[in-house]
């Protein structure tokens, strides 16, 4: 390919990141030609003659054959990404909320126009899971993607468990740290990582989920006692997302709050470290570490996409074609540990199998297996300060150790 002219949308965190290291990279062949950003008022730390709020002046310029979408609004990313790809124009993008609801259609534009949207950056930051998910694991020997996927709440959890800070503290200071955003429910509520699992799920397994067919449960009701539940059992607990397959037929997904044992890989992925083990039939675990979030580590990621570009490099989405492909499932059984305090917890979930029950006057703890399809439907119900979920893992396919 000839050499990469860029127009980049968005210049905050991740578009800073993006032109300091496509300016760093010799090798690139590649130039920022014009930023669209929201408001041309901020001050900016590069030459004003770089920027544009009309998407149509990139758009519209010959000279451009690649966009780099970096915005934080999912619905103008949608339309800007779907009007380039329209256009025959490459893209990268690192929006995960974007792409986790519009990939099906996404990916028919790719495949009947053969143009390329390549999105490494989206799931993991710096950590090149989908690239490695769509190539090197590109065999039906995949048993199992799990993983840390938010640094933010993962910041949280480490300070609550290794320097007994508290929640509220922890919160804060992720926040001041840069690594919560102001509104902190996205990352704590287990979205994000939601987000990344659907995106992951599509280069693992090649099926689509829609995220609000899936169960997600955040870290924002955690107590003291769940904590002094888990340092008593020696565990820590982080918020995990996975996609595993549960049978030769079927796989399912979740992200939860789960326990965590010290000989698992994910155990020691602390502060707003991302961590992801991928397990197979053959090779049993493999894991990936390092930085989900940031600056220079997501615009390093978006640049090994600009590079693969030079070689015209674009997803086959090849496991979509895969003759017999697992479906989604929700009807499998999950080993759950429940706290509350005045919810009349039995009434909400019916447990197939109560394992063990505590009350005190303080807080009470149900752990029982339930049905995933369960969860999903009660949901709602399982809102409020009152109530924690975690789970404890189970293995299926009893392939684990
Ligand atoms: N931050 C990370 O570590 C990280 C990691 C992986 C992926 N991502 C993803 O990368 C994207 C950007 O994140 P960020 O942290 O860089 O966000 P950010 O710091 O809030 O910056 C957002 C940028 O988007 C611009 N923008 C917003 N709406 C726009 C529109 N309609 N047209 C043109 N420009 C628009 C803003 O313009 P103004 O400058 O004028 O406000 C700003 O420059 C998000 O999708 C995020 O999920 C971020």
């Amino acid at each position: 390919m000839a050499k990469i002219k860029i127009g980049l949308f968005g210049f905050g965190v991740v578009g800073q990141g993006i032109y300091e290291v496509v300016r760093k990279s010799k090798n690139a062949n590649a130039e920022i030609v014009k930023i669209c950003v929201r408001s041309l008022d901020k001050p900016r730390t590069i030459d004003r003659s770089y920027f544009t709020d009309s998407a149509d002046e990139i758009l519209d310029n010959p000279e451009i054959n690649l966009i780099v979408e970096v915005i934080d609004d999912a619905r103008a990313a949608y339309d800007i990404v779907k009007r380039a790809l329209l256009k025959g124009i490459p893209v990268v993008s690192g929006n995960k909320t974007m792409l986790a609801h519009h990939l099906p259609e996404l990916i028919d534009i790719q495949k009947r126009l053969h143009v390329a949207l390549l999105y490494d950056a989206s799931s993991c930051g710096s950590i090149p899971v989908i690239r490695n998910l769509e190539e090197y694991y590109d065999n039906d020997l995949l048993l199992e993607v799990k993983g840390i996927l938010n640094g933010s709440s993962n910041y949280i959890l480490s300070r609550v468990f290794d320097h007994s800070d508290t929640y509220a503290h922890a919160l804060a200071q992720a926040q001041a740290l840069g690594f919560a955003e102001s509104d902190p429910s996205f990352d704590i509520e287990g979205y994000d990582s939601l987000f990344k699992l659907v995106i992951i799920t599509v280069h693992a397994l090649g099926t689509y989920v829609a995220p609000e067919r899936i169960f997600t449960y955040g870290i924002s009701t955690i107590h003291e006692s769940d904590i002094r539940y888990a340092r008593e059992k020696g565990v820590k607990i982080k918020l995990v997302a996975q996609v595993v397959k549960v049978s030769e037929e079927h796989f399912t997904m979740f992200v939860m709050p789960e326990f965590v044992t010290p000989d698992k890989y994910i155990y020691s992925v602390d502060d707003e470290y991302n961590g992801v083990v991928i397990r197979g039939e053959c090779y049993d675990r493999q894991f990936m570490f390092g930085k989900g979030a940031g600056s220079l580590p997501t615009a390093s990621s978006i640049l090994s996409d600009i590079m693969a570009r030079l070689h015209d490099y674009r997803y086959e989405y090849k496991k979509q074609n895969y003759v017999q492909r697992p479906d989604y499932t929700t009807d499998i059984t999950l080993k759950v540990y429940v706290r509350y305090t005045t919810t009349d917890i039995h009434r909400i979930l019916h447990f197939r199998k109560i394992r063990e029950q505590y009350t005190s006057e303080e807080s009470n703890y149900v752990i029982g297996d339930i049905a995933l399809s369960e969860l999903l439907a009660k949901r709602e119900q399982l809102t409020g300060e009152d109530l924690f979920l975690a789970n404890i893992p189970i293995f299926f396919l009893n392939r684990d150790h």
